[in-house]
């Protein structure tokens, strides 16, 4: 299995690529969690995180505190997609487990030097607050991460925060620009490939047929997540952005996209947090991301329904 550490902010979508992470012990060995402020501030990013965890059956899982704002801007939230908890929908307990001791970017950093160059691939589902103040900390890291796996951005399908950026990057743009220029293996997922795997009815049916604590809690989050897209763009289902990262670290072949240069635009307002994606390659801006394109969506639905009943 590959070491991975899930960098989150919780969130239905970061909660169902968690529990495809734990369900999938042969590919993904769980390192650890960090969490950021993102959708919520972080007291309910950290809190998501272990409902999740306890629901899973995993409260064994180490759950790191870490950054509750961004590093230049003032933290902006999405209630109006996740609810006022931030993960809205299922009733689930209070978590009892406690979170690990010390700061999400010591355990970042501890880790990709503890173990081989290479080796341990970085998802982060949130804003790159974690991720880049690891990066400003202990710039030896980033020859080090196998690769960093993320979700977030867009380009032909432009932004869902503002018209030309996504919620991740538009969050904390310059903690985007460090770890888009830190020179470590990137895999961008973006609304452009997020958008095309919705939760449709008979998707949300087979959830709820699994009939375990996990697939009527994925069902009633998706249910609640659904709202916003259907109400605002009559989108046919919740689009699971994040758990697309976690199904990447399963099957690389569900996605295809191109290796291409991204840079984060960090100045104007107008265009604040865009990805500028060289997407035909029109300049000689070196490539230092594979941004995806496209997806296998029933590929992708087919692994996680078989992966949640296993928990
Ligand atoms: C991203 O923003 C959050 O609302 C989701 O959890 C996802 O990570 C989509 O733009
Ligand atoms: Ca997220």
């Amino acid at each position: 299995p590959r070491k991975i550490i899930i960098d989150t902010d919780p969130g239905q979508d970061d909660a169902v690529a968690i529990l495809l992470a734990l369900a999938s012990p042969e590919e993904i060995e769980l390192l650890g969690i960090t969490c950021v402020a993102g959708n919520v501030p972080l007291p309910l990013t950290t809190r998501n995180a272990r409902i999740v965890c306890e629901l899973a059956g995993r409260p064994d899982v180490a759950i790191y505190e870490g950054c509750d704002k961004p590093l230049g801007r003032d933290l902006v939230t999405a209630e109006h997609v996740h609810g006022k908890t931030g993960l809205d929908g299922p009733k689930l307990p209070e978590p009892t487990m406690p979170l690990a001791e010390g700061h999400a970017v010591d355990f970042i950093i501890d880790q990709l030097r503890t173990y081989a160059p290479g080796t341990v691939t970085l998802c982060p589902l949130g804003p790159l607050t974690n991720i880049a103040t690891a990066l400003q900390k202990a710039p030896d890291i980033a020859s080090r991460i196998a690769k960093i796996v993320l979700m977030g951005g867009g380009y032909f399908e432009g932004g869902n925060i503002t018209p030309t950026a996504e919620f991740n990057i538009y969050v904390d743009p310059q903690a985007a620009d460090i770890v888009f220029k830190s020179g470590a293996p990137i895999v961008v997922m973006p609304l452009d490939v997020t958008h095309k795997v919705l939760v449709t009815k008979p998707r949300n049916d087979a959830f709820r047929a699994i009939g375990s604590p996990v697939g009527i809690a994925v069902a009633e989050m998706t249910d609640f997540f659904e709202r916003f897209d259907k109400e605002k763009y009559g989108s046919a289902g919740a689009p699971l952005h994040d758990p697309c990262v976690t199904a990447y670290m399963i099957q690389p072949d569900l996605f295809t996209g191109r290796h291409i240069n991204v840079e984060i635009e960090t100045t104007s307002e107008l265009t604040m947090g865009m990805t500028v994606a060289d997407w035909w390659r029109v300049t000689d801006r070196k490539a230092n991301a594979t941004f995806m394109g496209e997806v296998n969506a029933d590929g992708f639905f087919d692994l996680l329904t078989e992966r949640l009943a296993r928990l």
